[in-house]
């Protein structure tokens, strides 16, 4: 098969030098067997232009550093083969999230301020002994928490979220994620009224109207969209006064 002749549109931009307009530039790339997005950007670097800025750290979609839009659409650079991909290639950083420069944005901090804000920890009164012997789970549970902790945080579901995108203090499917995995953790002692205080409003599980995008563009293929609808329906129980939910609960019962 003949090789290819790769065309790449790469937005570069200095957001520290008040002199440097953001501009496209081309650069042009033989393509090689089995070449991903990431070993293109790195072959231009080495070879064509050493200031271009991008992020990676694992090559192998486990850090969540790389992602980036590829003609519009929030991928992960390691995981995306070009031969997946017409020969003409756009690349735009995540919007979203600050701007370091190019390709390279600053998702770090955004996930930091996330988790303090969600308060993304076991919340429990049992004292801690590190003598005693470790808390059981069944392996459901474990099976199930680990599911939802295979999020790299990197950033593609805030991206592809047209919500995220009207309201910066939106937190995303990667922060309700987040009060998800806590919610089936059978060692936190929050109550669902105590997720409600945390989540419960238009910047928490309220703010997302169900675009989806999220869930189509998640690169580990999170289940994104079973979890929002399951948070919002059980943090909306919560938030209803005491008698409301038991007569909610009630008809639910005889509607099964
Ligand atoms: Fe990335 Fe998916 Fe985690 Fe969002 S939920 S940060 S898309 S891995
Ligand atoms: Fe956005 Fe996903 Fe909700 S795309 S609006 S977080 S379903
Ligand atoms: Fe780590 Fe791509 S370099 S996810």
């Amino acid at each position: 098969m003949s090789r290819r002749t790769l065309t790449f549109s790469i937005f570069r931009y200095n957001p520290y030098d008040p002199e440097f307009e953001p501009r496209m530039q081309e650069y042009v790339l033989e393509e090689t067997p089995r070449m991903t997005l990431f070993t293109a950007l790195t072959d231009i670097r080495e070879k064509l232009d050493p200031s271009l800025q991008f992020d990676f750290v694992c090559r192998s979609a486990v850090c969540g550093s790389c992602a980036l839009l590829v003609n519009g659409r929030p991928r992960l650079a390691c995981r995306t083969r070009t031969d997946e991909i017409p020969r003409r290639i756009t690349l735009h950083p995540l919007p979203f999230f600050r701007l370091i420069g190019d390709l390279s944005v600053d998702t770090g901090s955004w996930f930091a301020q996330m988790a303090g804000r969600v308060q993304s920890w076991v919340h429990t009164t049992r004292p801690f002994d590190p003598a005693s012997e470790e808390g059981r789970m069944s392996n459901e549970q474990a099976l199930a928490i680990y599911e939802l902790d295979r999020c790299i945080e990197c950033g593609c579901c805030l991206a592809a979220c047209a919500t995220a995108h009207m309201r910066d203090d939106f937190l995303g499917a990667a922060g309700l994620l987040r009060i998800a995995r806590f919610l089936i953790d059978p060692r936190d002692q929050r109550t669902d009224g105590d997720f409600f205080e945390v989540v419960g409003t238009d910047e928490g599980v309220f703010g997302c109207v169900g675009l989806l995008a999220c869930h189509d563009y998640c690169p580990k293929n999170l289940p994104l969209m079973t979890q929002l609808a399951y948070l919002r329906r059980k943090l909306a129980l919560a938030s209803l006064r005491p008698p409301l939910r038991w007569i909610l609960r009630q008809i639910a019962r005889r509607v099964a």
